[in-house]
């Protein structure tokens, strides 16, 4: 049997970023640009399986209104990111995303920094995951490579795990790519041995993809900044494009 192609789900966060960078007071005024609704359709007719939308605590990118504005727009599957926290959760069941991807998050951090520690906060993620599968909402949990972290997320009953790949996209001695690289395939076989279903994400470019493609059992990629980066050279449609291009090359 041939092996499903792999999905590909945008992140637009940054897509918000620039648009933020002008409007992050008036982020609905008519003239706010870039907008995030024609962002997420182009990426849809490129071939993306899904959006992938941030909403943070602070509000640094993705607004409320951007993610309903999603939800109600939005054709494959809305996938919100998001941390932990009683606030952000009720926005989510007021949205209902298709999925949800918990993720860590630290006001004073860049970007996501590190997966979730499932083995310590288990028991506080299991009421969420309880209140999300209830709303009919898959739920994925963003992890390091680790056995014990997976091995803690399939305690937990999720449909999915996402497995970090910042690391290995920071990796620039050959030595430290093939250590991470290593994690993330023992990751991966052990997370689909305990029948969730395995995503990868964070800092993959049209460089690492490659590497990327030699971690199995892969079923979708959430990529953000690169795609957005290339596509303010060749255009959002063909970034998209050119990335599931490059995705079309694993082997499962
Ligand atoms: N997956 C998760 C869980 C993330 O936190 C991020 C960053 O928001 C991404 C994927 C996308 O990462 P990047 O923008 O580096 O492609």
């Amino acid at each position: 049997m041939e092996p499903e192609m792999l999905k590909l789900g945008v992140n637009i966060d940054h897509v918000a970023t620039l648009r933020q960078a002008r409007y992050a007071t008036m982020p609905e005024s008519k003239n706010a640009e870039p907008d995030i609704v024609a962002a997420a359709a182009m990426c849809e007719r490129a071939g993306a399986s899904g959006l992938v939308a941030h909403l943070r605590s602070d509000r640094r990118h993705m607004q409320d209104r951007d993610v309903e504005r999603l939800r109600e727009n939005v054709m494959t599957k809305l996938n919100l990111e998001m941390g932990n926290t009683p606030e952000i959760v009720d926005v989510a069941l007021r949205i209902r995303p298709e999925e949800v991807c918990l993720v860590p998050e630290k006001r004073e951090e860049v970007t996501t920094e590190g997966g979730l520690d499932i083995v310590s906060l288990g028991e506080e993620l299991k009421p969420t995951i309880e209140r999300l599968h209830t709303a009919g909402i898959r739920v994925s949990l963003f992890v390091d490579p680790t056995l014990e972290q997976v091995d803690a997320a399939g305690t937990l009953g999720v449909e999915m795990v996402e497995l970090h790949t910042g690391k290995l996209a920071n990796a620039f001695a050959e030595k430290i790519q093939s250590v991470e690289l290593n994690n993330l395939q023992v990751a991966a076989k052990a997370a689909s041995e305990l029948k969730m279903q395995v995503n990868a994400g964070h800092g993959i470019n049209y460089d690492n993809i490659a590497l990327v493609r030699e971690i199995p059992h892969l079923t979708e990629l959430n990529i953000g900044h690169s795609i957005i980066a290339r596509a303010i050279f060749i255009g959002l449609e063909d970034a998209v494009r050119e990335m599931l291009r490059a995705m079309e090359l694993y082997k499962g």
